[in-house]
């Protein structure tokens, strides 16, 4: 079996947890010796905040790349849920640092990560202390954001089956103490099953599962032609985007991963939910309009908020 892929043992116990009771877990010794405990990156801190009366309600955590869609988010779900009134801002819980920010709305929370790997690993670490400290339990979480798809039509949706690296291979790399340590990206099969579901009820746009291929890089690493480097052919490029269509991948973005590893870590119900910004078959460039992107970019937005209506009992 490929190293990170689950046995079916071990997927059976991750379906029954979804039905239990779901704490969200620490596997850290360590952090029992620390008194006061500094989420840096977040500008918050268990001395200086009272987390379980300021997130202990939350539920669904929503994370996007970019902080004015993340803000977008959350005026977008309090609308939704009936607990927004207009003029009404939400105020950015983490403004006291601009590395990240951050929303609440009921039970809804809606967070920043940055581009990449490196960014998205350090907000959720603090992230999934911050729900650890509040108590919280049965809490889903769905990366919302855009992608480069493959053989898709640019505005599609494509919920994300298994999270595979740049080898196709379904795994997360961490160099930890100086030793490569595989990482499992196994996602929520039922949560994904039910994106898939909401995808056909909202009726809107195409939605799609598949794997979706996280990489490195922007440019080099995803096969682009118009980096300020470049060392193969157009031909090598395309001969590999489509080998990785073969092997089940839809789309290309650069967080899943890491994402998909630290919710099987932590206990958290995951999913990945990301709009095709163009065809990668076809082109490497984004030249679609602002505004028809803009609207691409509200697809994960109306498809994660079906589901936590429908959780919620609201649909
Ligand atoms: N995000 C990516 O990582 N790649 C794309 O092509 C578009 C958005």
């Amino acid at each position: 079996m490929a190293p990170g892929v689950p046995s079916e043992k071990k997927k059976k116990k991750i379906e029954e947890q979804s039905s239990e009771e779901r704490a969200i877990r620490v596997p850290n010794p360590h952090l029992e010796k620390i008194k006061e405990d500094i989420l840096y990156h977040f500008a918050l801190g268990t001395a200086t905040h009272d987390f379980p009366a300021l997130f202990g309600d939350v539920k669904f955590v929503c994370v996007g790349g970019s902080p004015s869609r993340m803000k977008a988010f959350i005026s977008f779900i309090a609308e939704e849920l009936g607990i927004g009134s207009p003029g009404n801002d939400h105020p950015n819980i983490c403004a006291g640092t601009d590395r990240y920010a951050m929303y609440k709305a009921g039970p809804v929370l809606s967070v920043s990560h940055g581009m990449g790997i490196p960014s998205i690993a350090i907000m959720l670490h603090e992230l999934i202390k911050l729900l650890y400290h509040s108590k919280c339990s049965n809490v889903i979480i769905v990366r919302i954001g855009t992608s480069g798809g493959i053989g898709l039509e640019p505005g599609s949706v494509v919920v994300t089956k298994q999270s595979v690296d740049a080898t196709f291979k379904p795994q997360f790399e961490q160099v930890i103490l100086g030793k490569s340590v595989f990482r499992s990206t196994h996602l929520d099969e039922k949560l994904a099953e039910e994106l898939m579901e909401c995808g056909k009820e909202l009726d809107q746009f195409n939605t799609v599962v598949g794997n979706t291929m996280c990489t490195l890089d922007f440019y080099e690493g995803q096969a682009r032609l118009d980096g300020a480097f470049c060392s193969y052919s157009e031909e090598e490029k395309l001969q590999y985007l489509k080998s990785a269509y073969e092997a089940g991948v839809r789309n290309i973005e650069m967080e899943s991963s890491v994402f998909a590893a630290m919710c099987n870590l932590s206990g958290l119900r995951g999913a990945v939910v990301c709009v095709t910004l163009l065809n990668r078959l076809e082109g490497d460039q984004i030249t679609t309009p602002h505004e028809v992107l803009k609207e691409y970019q509200t697809r994960p937005q109306k498809l994660v908020g079906h589901l936590i209506k429908k959780h919620l009992g609201k649909q």
